[in-house]
């Protein structure tokens, strides 16, 4: 695939999450600057359908507000310290826009949008939504992936004229059968598996069907080189760096 990052490839899940508050701008720079070649971030929407960087639905545990994210307007959303829970030298962090994150992409970095399942459960206007994702994201020029665990969001996805990328994330419970059918009807790019009991010959499958495979969340430098002998094409992981200096890997 032109121009895709080769393997193995470290996405760095919401950013450089260990060093840094998940999600905001500081853990996505120090990302791009410890090399990393992909970022993952997980998007909700504001309550007047402004698309915020932020994992949870709830805003407890990593900032100071309160309730869901999509109770509130961007407005307010962005008044709130999304930094001090993490450590005091990042207080006045900000909840970032999706567009914040795509404009410090730097040249050849991709990113992974991830789009929470909540927030598709709860849209009014699908299309609306697909539409403002996809036109935020367009300056990135196809360096995108957008994964989900709601599949019925991936399949409206795949039916766009110029679909993105499509990662399909699964828990471990999901049954392999089913969800090689559902990758290969969707003419998915990848698939996010969590790294918890996957199995060699199941990443073969996968790999026999062509998508490339990249396991979630990974921190554990044994756990990574166990999983790369098994062949998967990298994972994600709060540790930026977790393969620097590593023979034949190269971060750049
Ligand atoms: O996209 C991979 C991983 O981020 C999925 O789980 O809960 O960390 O968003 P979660
Ligand atoms: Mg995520």
């Amino acid at each position: 695939m032109k121009d895709f990052p080769a393997s193995p490839l470290v996405i760095a899940h919401r950013g450089y999450r260990m060093r840094f508050p998940e999600n905001t701008l500081p853990a996505f720079d120090a990302a791009w600057n410890a090399g990393a070649r992909m970022v993952e971030l997980d998007v909700q929407w504001s309550r007047d359908g402004r698309i915020m960087v932020h994992h949870d639905t709830s805003l407890e545990r990593c900032s100071n507000g309160k309730g869901m994210v999509r109770e509130h307007n961007a407005y307010f959303l962005r008044q709130l310290d999304a930094g001090s829970w993490f450590s005091r030298a990042f207080a006045g962090t900000v909840i970032p826009f999706l567009e914040e994150v795509v404009a410090g992409v730097p040249e050849g970095g991709w990113l992974n949008v991830e789009v929470k399942p909540e927030a598709v459960s709860e849209a009014k206007n699908m299309s609306r939504m697909l539409a403002s994702l996809m036109a935020i994201c367009a300056p990135l020029k196809g360096r995108i992936v957008v994964s989900s665990f709601h599949h019925g969001f991936l399949k409206q996805l795949a039916r766009l004229p110029h679909a993105p990328f499509i990662g399909v994330l699964s828990s471990r419970w999901q049954k392999e059968e089913a969800l090689l059918a559902f990758a290969t009807e969707l003419k998915a790019f990848a698939w996010h598996p969590d790294h918890r009991g996957l199995e060699k010959t199941v990443v073969r499958r996968m790999k026999e069907a062509g998508l490339r495979v990249y396991p979630y969340t990974v921190n554990d430098q044994d756990r990574a080189a166990a999983l790369l002998a098994m062949g998967v094409d990298g994972f994600f992981s709060d540790d930026a760096e977790i393969l620097k200096g590593r023979d034949g890997y190269d971060s750049t």
